[in-house]
This record gives C-alpha cells, structure tokens and sequence, in this order.
C-alpha cells in the first residue's frame, strides 16, 4: 500500500504578522514546518511527501537546507483557500492508496498520533486526530446564548488526517462540485457519509496561529528535549 503525507503549508499567516509565512519561521532552530517533517518521516510507513507551498521554490529557499529526509519530498504550489492547497497536493499524490493530511503549522504533532491515525485508517478508510474538550462549549447567537451543547459528545478537531486516498479524492471532487467549503478534509469526506474514526490525541497538538502560539512551541519543544542534548 502506497501512503502519501500531504503537508499543507501554503498560507500567509496573516494572523501572525511576520515578515515570512509562519511555516518557515524557526523555533527551537528550525522552520516550523521542518518539524512536521521529522516527526512524519519518525513515524514510519510513507512512501512520499508532497508539501503544498506559496511557490514551489520556496522548498529549496526554506526547506532543503534543513534536510535531508530519507523519504522523498515533492513541492506542489498552493491554492488561495486550505482546501485547494489540499486538493493541489492530492492531485499531485498520483498512485497514493492512502493519504495522511497535515498542517505545516502543527509541529508538536507526535510520532504515536501520526501512527495511530494511519493505522485506523487502513482498517475504516478516514480517521481524524482530535482532543477532547475540557471547557464548556455554548452556542450563541447576537451576543446571547442559544444552548450549552454537551461537553462529552465533542472533540476539538486537529490534523493528521488519514484517508483512502479514492474517498478524499472523491469527496474534493464533490466539494469543488457543490461549491462546499470545509474548514478540515473530513467534514468533506463526512458529506459523502463516509465513517469517520477519531483517534484521542494530545491537546499539544496546536495550529500555531499567533506570535504567543510561537512562544508556547518553543518552551514545549525545549521542555521535551532532555537537557545537555544541545540548543
Ligand atoms: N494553508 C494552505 N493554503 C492556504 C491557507 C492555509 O496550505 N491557502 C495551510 C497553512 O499554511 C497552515 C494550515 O493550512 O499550515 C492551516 O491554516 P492557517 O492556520 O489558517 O494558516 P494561514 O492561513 O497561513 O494563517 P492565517 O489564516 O492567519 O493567514
Ligand atoms: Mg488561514
């Protein structure tokens, strides 16, 4: 079975407010998105890597300087929308019988989760990584609540997220179709009632959006480095 990983880091940042995109921003001496590789390259069982990026230079300017990796990484250019920077790398995964969607923001993601949603996604064709939710999620409406939804039926949804590459590539198909904008790859996949699993994860897992994100990355990544093992 073919896997391809499909790391979408094709976005602006615009909530950061740096001068480069977020993705290649350094913490703890390397671009965000470097760490993303290490840990799927770590986990073992993909084949490729098709990143989706600004431009498809931007992997020698950013990226390449970092590696090497042992597994091949193939740069696709971005789209103006999440989705369409997936569906570019999608495109781009030609012979993937599996596809594991990650952010290029999320370099805490672990070795176990990335397993983990592999692993269940090969027996149930989607699986999702999420955490549960720890505060009281409300609906509102005009600054007024509507109801408190019940904090035990939901998770805080993250990525990776593992497919049979036919299910995600049909359900891009149908979203681009039905001019469906999703803000992850399963809501795509649930449209077409697909079963979607979801493997607990750690709450660490975060999409760093905002420069105090970048400080909290940075303390839990030196924190988990054993002392003496350099910067
Ligand atoms: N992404 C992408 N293509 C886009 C938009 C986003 O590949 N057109 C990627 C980002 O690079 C990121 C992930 O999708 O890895 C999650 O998106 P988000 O956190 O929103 O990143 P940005 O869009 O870059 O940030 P912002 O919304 O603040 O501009
Ligand atoms: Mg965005």
């Amino acid at each position: 079975m073919r896997t391809v990983a499909l790391i979408v880091a094709a976005g602006r940042g615009e909530r950061m407010g740096a001068a480069d995109p977020k993705q290649f921003l350094a913490v703890a001496g390397r671009p965000l998105v470097a760490h993303c590789l290490d840990r799927f390259v770590a986990a073992g069982g993909i084949d490729e890597i098709v990143i989706a990026l600004p431009s498809p230079r931007d992997l020698d300017t950013h990226i390449t300087p970092h590696g090497p990796w042992p597994v091949p990484v193939r740069a696709v250019q971005g789209g103006d929308t999440r989705q369409k920077s997936v569906g570019a790398a999608l495109e781009a995964a030609v012979g993937a019988d599996m596809v594991v969607v990650h952010d290029g923001a999320r370099p805490l993601v672990t070795v176990e989760a990335i397993r983990e949603v592999m692993r269940r996604a090969a027996s149930t064709g989607a699986a999702i990584v999420a955490s549960i939710c720890t505060d009281t999620i409300k609906e509102v409406d005009n600054g007024q609540v509507v109801r408190t939804l019940e904090r035990e039926r939901l998770v805080r949804t993250q990525t990776p997220q593992a497919f049979r590459a036919d299910w995600l590539r049909e359900a891009h198909r149908a979203a681009v179709r039905d001019r469906f904008a999703g803000t992850d790859d399963a809501a795509l996949v649930e449209r077409l009632r697909h079963p979607v699993a979801v493997v607990l994860g750690e709450p660490a897992n975060i999409k760093v959006t905002t420069p105090g994100d970048l400080l909290l990355v940075e303390g839990l990544l030196r924190a988990a480095r054993p002392p003496g093992t350099g910067s």
